[in-house]
């Protein structure tokens, strides 16, 4: 049994290293004066074998003649051929080493280290996991919400509805959390899964935990990184900028950056990672079956309010409620850089920004409102700005929502998790019910995957200035990228931690 791992695992190791020694900043070349018009078409009929039809994607015959990449599109043809004529997974592998060190030496090899550094373990998986902790500081901080009586909640209980596969257990879990006054921090007190109630100190407590953290990190790599940022708000915004946007028209010049590519890649890796046999299927807990509901049902959940961090805390009800919150204080910090560059360099071009030398109000701009009808027919939920509602101050903060989903959304809920994911001894990435901990090929799965997150893409700390249509809107640009460089020194003036997202970190968009 071991013979044959050995070959396969080195065979989509090899793969997986390929993919990410051959991969290249993407190089962003000026937007077309016109693209033909993209038809949404839902996902079933876009891709053969996934059966979603209220997700709406560009299918792959209508992806932009500048986008179209044959070798990438044969590369990952190929990938999806190999998961049936030589799948990484071989059923009945042992699970890995108790010790996550040696069980990650083990999967993260030598190769891959020529490439990427191994991942650092956040302070709070140093001992028994802080739930507390992580539910302020790190990826799975837009999870906390107010609950009533002064405590707060993850509440995953919906996730319960999905089926997985067989032997493993359902992710329906909510998580109650008190505020201690003292530490100005959360506690942990009751975890709520399949296996019932358990309080702190409970005998099911520390499996309790590790379900909770096994299903806030599913939720977060499927349907708040995947679902989310590429299918919903990512794509929406690529069709649309397509279809209404004139290559020379100020805004596509804005978000040109985070767009360009968006089809070619979303048809790429919509493939190699929701076909039967993807890395979604064979590496979370969800049953392919299960895991096509569970796009379904919570495609229709996004709101574009997610990216937006100081409006989303508040209506989860967390700011000012005697607790420190480092990680929305870090992304706000973010925010407030992009919501900044928006409104400058909108002010530019429409006169209602009032300082600027702009020729007409945003109202009047004809492409502009087409724009906006269509990102709202193609979002679920719409994105609250309309022709009937637009004002200057709305453009703009929803030009910042896009840019924060992007970069720093597809970022925090993506390779940010390289330092959480892989520490499957307190984070596991399925919770079997006899207790054994993940076999071999689904945790290399796993660190494949998360290494593959993680390649040279074109980072958003970067001149864009040659994409800017006049010299106001270049030198806009030019104070963008100093404004994000300004944030990075203050915050290098203090320690570096896992749970922080740098803008260094940012990559422009969320196509490789
Ligand atoms: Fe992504």
């Amino acid at each position: 049994m071991m013979i044959p791992w050995f070959f396969r695992r080195w065979f989509w190791n090899f793969i997986a290293w390929i993919k990410f020694a051959l991969n290249k900043p993407l190089k962003i070349p000026l937007p077309p004066a016109k693209s033909a018009l993209i038809e949404a078409v839902p996902l079933s009929r876009a891709i053969v074998g996934l059966p979603i039809d209220n997700i709406l994607v560009c299918g792959p015959a209508q992806i932009p003649s500048d986008e179209r990449s044959v070798a990438k599109s044969a590369v990952y043809k190929l990938q999806v051929w190999l998961y049936s004529a030589y799948s990484a997974m071989q059923a009945g592998l042992p699970p890995i080493d108790p010790d996550p060190l040696l069980a990650l030496k083990r999967a993260y090899t030598w190769l891959h280290r020529t490439k990427f550094e191994p991942p650092v373990m956040p302070a709070e998986y140093l001992a028994s996991p802080d739930l507390g902790s992580l539910a302020v500081r790190g990826p799975y901080e837009g999870y906390l919400q107010a609950c009533g009586d002064g405590h707060f909640q993850w509440d995953l209980r919906g996730l319960g509805r999905f089926e997985v596969h067989p032997g493993l257990r359902r992710l329906g879990v909510r998580v109650l959390f008190k505020v201690d006054p003292l530490r100005r921090g959360l506690q942990a007190f009751q975890i709520d899964t399949e296996l019932g109630t358990s309080l702190l100190d409970d005998a099911d407590w520390e499996l309790s935990k590790k379900m909770a953290l096994c299903a806030v990190s599913a939720h977060t790599s499927l349907v708040r990184h995947f679902n989310w940022v590429h299918l919903a708000g990512g794509g929406a915004l690529g069709i649309a900028m397509r279809n209404r946007l004139p290559g020379t028209h100020p805004i596509c010049r804005l978000l040109w950056p985070m767009t360009y590519d968006t089809q070619q890649n979303a048809d790429m890796v919509t493939r190699g990672q929701m076909l039967p046999g993807g890395d979604f299927e064979t590496t979370f807990p969800f049953s392919f079956s299960g895991m096509c509901q569970l796009f379904e049902q919570t495609y229709a959940e996004f709101r574009i309010a997610h990216d937006d961090p100081a409006v989303d805390a508040a209506s989860r009800g967390i700011l000012g409620q005697g607790f420190d919150t480092p990680t929305q204080d870090n992304l706000q910090a973010l925010f407030a850089v992009m919501h900044e560059h928006a409104r400058h360099y909108t002010r530019i071009y429409y006169s209602d920004g009032k300082a600027g030398s702009g020729h007409a109000a945003v109202a009047d701009d004809a492409a502009l409102m087409a724009w906006l009808d269509e990102l709202n027919a193609l979002t679920p939920n719409g994105v609250e700005v309309t022709r009937a509602n637009v004002t200057f101050d709305r453009l703009t903060r929803l030009l910042a929502r896009f840019m924060y989903l992007q970069t720093v959304q597809h970022e925090l809920l993506g390779g940010f998790l390289w330092n959480y994911q892989l520490w499957t001894h307190r984070q596991p990435v399925r919770v079997a019910v006899d207790g054994k901990r993940e076999p071999l090929d689904v945790y290399q799965r796993l660190v494949n995957a998360n290494y593959n997150l993680n390649v040279h893409r074109r980072e958003l700390m970067h001149d864009f200035g040659k994409l800017a249509l006049d010299e106001a809107g270049r030198a806009a640009m030019e104070k963008f990228n100093r404004d994000l460089i300004g944030l990075q020194a203050s915050m290098d003036l203090q320690p570096w931690a896992a749970w922080k997202l740098y803008p260094r970190a940012l990559k422009v968009s969320i196509n490789a």
